[in-house]
């Protein structure tokens, strides 16, 4: 049998009715003890599932004597021979309903003190779950999580293996990576003052694997982040990571959907053969986010045109200095009460707006809204047009910079398609991005910073945009997109040092800053660099969504909480006087 050992003959859910008859020994954890008085029954689990052992106290009083000691959780070993069960006992939720054992041995190999959660209970609270996290491994829900994260790891290097990748490992204690999030830092000992940075990703070290000659590599990478956690980011997560030499975007797409066919197909989802593909600014306009959740339509359309026309002066106002205006119609919504959009109007704003307009189609044919006195008839017969209004219908409409407009209006979207059921929660929606900007302006930094990163490459067509015009500058970088979620991001590198100089140029960073940054690489890239090409899978974010959890939290054996603390061993914790004098350290907080 699959699990046998020296101690077990069979796993707990391995045994079937072919073995009626035949003696077997299992060995587990109690799940659960019915003692009716006289006759006793034990559920015993393992990893493969649960059996039931039944007291004989006449044929066996020495094992009925160990029954009566049987608690919840204690580990136990129990031989005897497999038997039918009377078949109004069967139980048909279990695999192994229809059979029992009348143990002629049972041995308690080790007790458990009382449990701090009952298993399987639905309100335990996620911090005590994670407090006693090897406890909560233990429940089926969790356990089949990380059962399915290791039927998609397994798919994943069979299919990199057949299509000749080779997996690399890279290094955990390194300089810097220019993902854009913080680093977490790692004091030196040997050389004092100085730090390692945790990779954010291999990013560096893939590309440098390529001018190595390695041509395909991949890594089941864990990647280290210092950012704002939310359900869907861990500080530390793990990347499915890839790089190809002599290849273009079309041959990474090309190799993604192969292998998350083979991914899907664990789940029972057929993907198409080809995804389909919508570039950065067609999901901005559409659905005012870079990974659209494209089960629903409520698409946003823009009025700024027909407002410019208008005498609506604070958003023209606004589109004059560059902002954008984008609505969306709600279907008949017209009914709304008063209170209920003033609750959407300040969901906007919680959002980051600074108001939203509404225009309400009332079923008389009428219109009213606050807004209908700075358009003309055919204005606002315009506006009613482009959004596809009729009456019973209400549309919403904010005027921002760009920014703040598309995620608005992006997240009212969700908002609504959520409120109004329009999600098809068994829908599986994957499509590529591409065509991303190159740059984005930085308030914070007052320059122009990179959207993915800086050894992306910067579309053929818009090459010589970088100096004049960056805002408008498309990169060769794709992005996967599944029911709303980022799965995963790559691009074509750069393999060019003139185009390379060109782009740190437009960031802003000196030569000096360059060199010290990235000497290193820009250096090995003077030696024959491929051109080459990769991506990453957020392996945490892919199996949560096929597991149909919220969190990533749920798929990672030993997850931190939101506030990057591990609350089973309490990291992060403090470092002694000793350690922090050897690492030539002095702290200004006071620790407890
Ligand atoms: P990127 O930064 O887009 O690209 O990361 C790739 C994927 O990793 C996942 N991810 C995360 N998952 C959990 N917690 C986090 N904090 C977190 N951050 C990112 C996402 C994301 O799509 N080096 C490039 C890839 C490349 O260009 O080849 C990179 O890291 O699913
Ligand atoms: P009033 O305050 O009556 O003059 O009308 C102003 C209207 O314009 C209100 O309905 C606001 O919601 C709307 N409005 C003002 N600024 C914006 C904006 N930036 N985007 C969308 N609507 C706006």
């Amino acid at each position: 049998m699959l699990t046998a050992t020296s101690m077990k003959t069979h796993g707990c859910g391995e045994i079937t009715k072919n073995e009626i008859g035949s003696e077997v020994t299992i060995a587990g954890w109690v799940s659960a003890v019915r003692d009716l008085g006289g006759i006793i029954f034990v559920e015993v689990r393992d990893k493969s599932g649960l059996f039931q052992l039944v007291s004989d106290p006449s044929k066996n009083p020495e094992v009925y004597d160990v029954f009566q000691k049987l608690r919840d959780e204690f580990v136990i070993k129990a031989t005897g021979k497999v038997t039918l069960r009377p078949e109004e006992t069967f139980n048909d939720k279990l695999p192994t309903g229809e059979i029992e054992i009348y143990p002629v041995s049972l041995e308690i190999l080790s007790t458990s003190a009382v449990m701090p959660f009952p298993l399987n209970a639905e309100d335990v609270s996620e911090d005590v779950r994670l407090k006693y996290r090897y406890l909560d491994l233990r429940q089926e829900k969790v356990l089949n999580c990380l059962k399915l994260r290791h039927q998609i790891v397994k798919t994943i290097r069979k299919y990199l293996d057949e299509h000749n990748f080779m997996e690399v490992e890279t290094p955990v204690l390194i300089k810097t990576t220019p993902e854009g999030a913080r680093d977490y830092l790692v004091p030196s000992r040997v050389q004092p003052g100085k730090f390692y940075a945790l990779p954010q990703s291999p990013q560096i070290f893939k590309q440098l694997l390529m001018v190595g000659g390695i041509e395909r590599y991949y890594q089941i990478a864990k990647c280290f982040r210092d950012e704002d956690l939310r359900a869907d980011r861990q500080p530390e997560f793990t990347q499915v990571d890839m790089e190809m030499s002599f290849v273009e975007q079309q041959d990474i797409i090309n190799m993604v959907e192969g292998l998350l066919k083979e991914v899907f197909r664990i789940v029972g989802y057929e993907t198409p053969d080809k995804l389909p593909v919508m570039t950065y600014q067609e999901a901005m306009d559409k659905y005012g986010s870079d990974r659209p959740d494209v089960r629903f339509g409520l698409e946003l359309f823009d009025i700024g045109d027909i407002i410019m026309e208008s005498n609506f002066e604070i958003v023209k106002d606004n589109l004059k200095k560059g902002g954008i205006v984008r609505g969306i119609k709600i279907p008949n919504a017209a009914h709304y009460s008063r209170k209920e959009i003033d609750d959407i109007t300040k969901l906007a704003i919680s959002y980051g707006a600074k108001a939203l307009a509404n225009i309400i189609y009332l079923d008389d044919g009428t219109a009213k809204s606050p807004v209908l006195k700075f358009l003309t008839e055919e204005q606002a017969a315009a506006i009613k047009e482009r959004a596809g209004a009729k009456a019973g219908d209400i549309i919403f409409f904010v005027a921002d910079k760009p920014k703040v407009t598309y995620d608005v209006m992006g997240r009212l979207r969700l908002w609504f398609g959520d409120k109004l059921g329009l999600i098809d929660k068994n829908a599986h929606a994957l499509l590529w991005i591409v065509d991303f900007p190159m740059f984005e302006y930085s308030e914070e930094d007052n320059r122009y910073v990179s959207v993915h990163h800086p050894f992306t490459m910067p579309n053929k067509e818009d090459i010589d945009k970088m100096e004049t015009d960056p805002a408008h500058c498309r990169s060769i970088a794709y992005d996967i997109v599944y029911n709303g979620n980022e799965l995963g991001g790559g691009s074509v590198r750069i393999h060019d040092g003139e185009i390379q100089k060109r782009v740190f140029k437009a960031l802003g960073l000196s030569d000096e800053e360059t060199q010290e940054k990235f000497g290193f690489m820009i250096n090995a890239f003077r030696y024959g660099t491929p051109p080459h090409a990769g991506l990453a899978l957020g392996l945490d974010r892919v199996v949560a969504l096929l597991a149909k959890t919220n969190s990533i939290r749920d798929v990672i054996a030993f997850p931190k909480n939101s506030n990057a603390k591990c609350l089973m061993t309490d990291a992060p914790a403090v470092a002694t006087e000793e350690q922090l004098r050897e690492l030539h350290l002095r702290l200004t907080v006071k620790t407890n």
